[in-house]
């Protein structure tokens, strides 16, 4: 039997960091997509996959056999061969591994349940195994990957989380405007880097404070940039965000300098974890003026990401 799911990568539009500390974050589903397939092998003898996969792919696969016995879902636990694929570019902000985890939570729980779990199972499932793989992680990742579409997340407490799915689509008079930059791939992990803020906060809780409380009223006015299609509202919210982001740490210089570069042509943002000593990982960029922006992009090469929503989230995609 052959078991194939997948689920797409996000970009955070706002909140990031901040979403840890129980602040609202803007996040949407992006179409690129890692697909795990699982098929039942006769043997017991496991497939490497090289030891950090193997690792990852351990934790997902205790995650989901925990859960089904937890919930008293009647399954067998069967031997399988894995193949990944994955179009979402590793350790740059795009949810890499929250989508690994979505997709192979996904495509195992069927294979030991005979059926597909529903899409709050599976991101339960997923949250815990990415909480081996991130230490403290709000759980956006996951819950975009999962659910797909626009959503507007909250952590309140470890065992409530608000994923309030938008219902709407990022106006083309917003979208037609926005771009991904790949700067590269951070030194740091995203656990790192959450902990870089951590010890911010520890050291400066009342200034951190106050960041964070902006940076909750900014991801707001995002939302409000969003239903009233309103460009200029959107491109200043990029604006005050990535200077809280300054605030908080976690911009490169080498990532502000790009944004130097290219301030002539527009607004951009670091979307996910970011990185402080070199790279930086994914830019959200909102494009003013295209021919400006097109002369950067040729002179310092960087890599451009279509900006393209997803909204079916995690998705089978055949059994056999
Ligand atoms: C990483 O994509 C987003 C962070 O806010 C961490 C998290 O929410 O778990 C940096």
């Amino acid at each position: 039997m052959n078991i194939t799911y997948k689920a797409p990568g996000k970009i955070i539009l706002s909140g990031e960091h901040s979403v840890v500390y129980a602040k609202p974050a803007l996040v949407t589903a992006i179409d690129l997509c890692l697909t795990c397939t699982v098929s039942t092998r006769k043997d017991r003898e496991c497939k490497t996959h090289g030891k950090e996969l193997n690792d990852g792919v351990n934790i997902i696969d205790k995650s989901v056999t925990n859960y089904l016995r937890e919930k008293n879902i009647k399954h067998e636990i069967v031997p399988y061969d894995l193949k990944i694929v994955s179009q979402i570019p590793v350790g740059r902000g795009m949810g890499s591994s929250a989508a690994l985890c979505v997709s192979l939570s996904a495509a195992l729980s069927h294979l030991y349940t005979g059926h597909p779990l529903s899409k709050e199972q599976i991101n339960t499932i997923a949250y815990r195994a990415e909480k081996h793989f991130h230490g403290n992680p709000s759980g956006v990742d996951v819950s975009a990957s999962c659910f797909g579409g626009l959503i507007f997340f909250r952590k309140e407490f470890e065992f409530l989380k608000n994923i309030s799915a938008l219902h709407m689509k990022i106006p083309a008079v917003i979208s037609q405007n926005l771009v991904i930059l790949d700067t590269g791939k951070p030194e740091e992990t995203t656990a790192e880097m959450v902990a870089i803020v951590g010890s911010k906060f520890n050291k400066d809780p009342i200034n951190t404070e106050t960041t964070l409380f902006k940076m909750e009223k900014i991801t707001k006015r995002m939302v409000v940039a969003v239903a009233k299609e309103d460009p200029r509202m959107f491109e200043d919210s990029i604006y005050q965000n990535q200077l809280l982001l300054r605030e908080l740490g976690v911009v490169s210089h080498e990532a502000d300098k790009i944004l130097a570069d290219l301030s002539p042509a527009g607004y951009g943002k670091i979307s996910g974890a970011g990185g402080s000593i070199d790279k930086s990982g994914l830019i959200l960029f909102y494009i003013k003026n295209r021919e400006e922006f097109e002369n950067v992009i040729k002179i310092k090469k960087i890599k451009i990401i279509p900006f393209r929503q997803q909204f079916r989230g995690v998705e089978e995609v055949g059994s056999v």
